[in-house]
């Protein structure tokens, strides 16, 4: 067995990703693949608490994200993708800990309660409510020590580590409690202004996005409003774009916000720096995207081998669970 210790992270499978994403988990990832042995979840059942309407979208999703995933950088020959439908044992240990977890521990959660108003759900499923719950069975099933998540995903890393101290509490130490990693930049505003950038939000610049569609994206940033002329002293830390700079040009950030208070700098040009910093990153995950999507086969091959090894582990853990509960009788 491998001594590295193990990350488990992943996506639900309800589109592709963007630069929120990308900030916000998989740079982190890609960063950590040679030291931590990882585990990435293509969360189609995750998906289908909240797409299981629109079952159109799904099957291209899982190729959608796991194309993310390697396009971005992540080395089928060091991490494992994984499918979550295909782990039986995540929907056993999904079972297990719903034992441990009442309904008003979910029903207060805040992501859920975020998720469920942005929804507009006002009766939600089992399913939708209980996620966290199976999300606790993703991280638990390989015994990951390390998730590496934004912010939202804390009340559920909460809950992940109270089932695993409560199962090991009551039938004996099984279960590994894992940390949770966030980034340094947690949340990417988006160019519009908001808070978040998301899929639903309509604002996202996309990690497939062809670069001509990210110029436009970018230029129609919403920016300092008192900045009629061009030479109008700006007010970067107002500005959504000088964000962008300080996470995708650092280098340029300090200069680019010297040059807006003084007005020597305008929105345009400095908007068009921000469109050329994008692309130097986007650029090469089009390349190996690209190949991918010429792969398709190879790309349900990396799939499928990742979630067969994914298996032997989950199934191990699930035979310990039954153990340590008393349910287990031999084969
Ligand atoms: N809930 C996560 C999200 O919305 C996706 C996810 C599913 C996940 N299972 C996971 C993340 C396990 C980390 C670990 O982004
Ligand atoms: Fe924003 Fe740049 Fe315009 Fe300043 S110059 S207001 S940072 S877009």
């Amino acid at each position: 067995m491998s001594e590295k210790k193990r990350i488990l992270t992943g996506d639900r499978t309800t589109g592709k990703l963007h630069l929120g994403h990308y900030v916000g988990s998989l740079q982190n990832r890609v960063r950590l693949q040679d030291e931590y042995e990882s585990f990435i979840l293509l969360a189609d059942i995750q998906a289908l608490t909240t797409h299981f309407e629109h079952p159109e979208l799904l099957e291209h999703s899982i190729y959608e994200v796991a194309m993310d995933n390697l396009s971005v950088g992540l080395d089928p020959n060091k991490i494992t993708l994984v499918q979550q439908s295909r782990i039986p044992s995540i929907g056993e240990l999904t079972v297990f800990y719903s034992m441990l977890v009442s309904v008003n521990s979910l029903r207060h959660n805040p992501t859920i309660k975020t998720e469920a108003a942005n929804y507009g759900y006002n009766d939600m499923t089992y399913g939708f409510l209980g996620y966290p719950v199976s999300q606790s069975a993703d991280i638990t099933f390989c015994k990951a020590n390390l998730v590496p998540v934004g912010e939202d995903q804390k009340p559920h890393m909460e809950m992940t580590r109270k089932i695993v101290r409560r199962f090991n509490e009551l039938y004996g130490e099984t279960l590994v409690e894992p940390d949770m990693m966030l980034s340094d930049c947690p949340r990417l505003m988006g160019l519009d202004g908001n808070a978040k950038m998301g899929k639903s939000l309509g604002n996202a610049i996309y990690l497939s996005d062809p670069a001509e569609e990210v110029r436009k994206k970018v230029m129609s940033a919403v920016t300092d409003a008192s900045r009629i002329k061009k030479d109008d002293p700006g007010h970067p830390d107002i500005c959504v774009v000088s964000k962008y700079h300080k996470v995708f040009n650092a280098g340029e950030y300090e200069n680019i916000c010297e040059s807006c208070k003084k007005g020597a700098i305008g929105c345009v040009a400095c908007k068009k720096a921000l469109a050329s910093a994008l692309s130097a990153l986007l650029e090469p995950f089009r390349e190996k995207r690209a190949y991918y999507e010429a792969h398709r086969d190879e790309v349900r091959d990396i799939i499928l081998t990742g979630s067969e090894k994914a298996n032997k582990i989950g199934n191990e853990t699930v035979k310990e669970v039954k153990e340590a509960m008393h349910i287990y009788i031999g084969d």
